[in-house]
């Protein structure tokens, strides 16, 4: 099977959309991304889904990544639907124009199957396989970073796809890992690698371990570098 794995190279792959023919590594420059797919236009999870994802277009902006959507329909009727699209989810005034991101128009499904975007499960009139819901986000070295696959019939958490971006961006950035739920300004997690010596060195915020019933001192929390919060009360909360 095709597809792509974690710290895979995305394919330079040249694509029509709805905003004329590019190519992947010249559109992302040296910008995150973000590439999602969907099943069918004209579908209903699939018009809450990219209507929710035009609303939150300027969250990702302010984040550096760079939004673009698949399916296996043709230009025609991207263009077609976005209408329906922006009339459904978006203000009086913005309905009309288009959405604040291209959609490739994967017809012969070339795309979908070398990334393994297939869902052999959801299947158009004539039998063929559907794209399922895939998530792929991308470095700025234009590397796999996180790929998240939902079924045709689960629409997904856009809230959610952004609070991953956060814990992508800060990871990469430094030696921390961030815990269940994190987000911005909570604290994150030393890594198990990471000694007490050069913990305490790059942490000058300081390290906190919980003790546990094992006696082992894992689970240690460090106030998020980037934040400006208050420190007492962000580690009170952690612990
Ligand atoms: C939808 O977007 O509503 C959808 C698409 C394909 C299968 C099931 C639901």
């Amino acid at each position: 099977m095709p597809g792509l794995l974690l710290g895979d190279i995305l394919p330079d792959f040249e694509a029509e959309t709805t905003n004329g023919t590019i190519k992947l590594h010249e559109f992302l420059g040296d910008s995150w991304g973000i590439l999602f797919s969907h099943p069918r236009d004209y579908t209903p999870v699939c018009t809450t889904e990219l209507g929710r994802a035009a609303r939150l277009s300027s969250e990702f902006s302010k984040r550096g990544v760079k939004m673009i959507a698949l399916s296996i329909d043709c230009l025609e009727d991207h263009h077609g639907w976005t209408k329906d699209i922006l009339a459904y989810n978006c203000e009086e005034e913005s309905a009309g124009s288009s959405l604040p991101f291209p959609i490739i128009a994967d017809s012969k499904r070339e795309l979908a199957v070398a990334l393994g975007m297939l869902d052999p499960v959801e299947k158009d009139e004539d039998g063929m396989p559907l794209t399922a819901r895939c998530v792929f986000i991308i470095g700025p070295d234009k590397r796999l970073k996180l790929s998240i696959l939902y079924p045709a019939t689960t629409g997904r958490n856009f809230d959610e796809i952004l609070r991953v971006v956060d814990s992508l961006q800060i990871t990469a950035g430094r030696r921390v890992a961030t815990p269940a739920d994190w987000r911005p300004g909570e604290c994150v997690m030393v890594p198990p690698s990471m000694t007490e010596e050069e913990a305490a060195d790059l942490f000058p915020d300081g390290v906190y371990t919980k003790d546990l019933p094992s006696g082992k001192k894992y689970l240690r929390y460090t106030p998020d570098p980037q934040a400006e919060t208050e420190l007492t009360s962000v580690i009170q909360t952690a612990l």
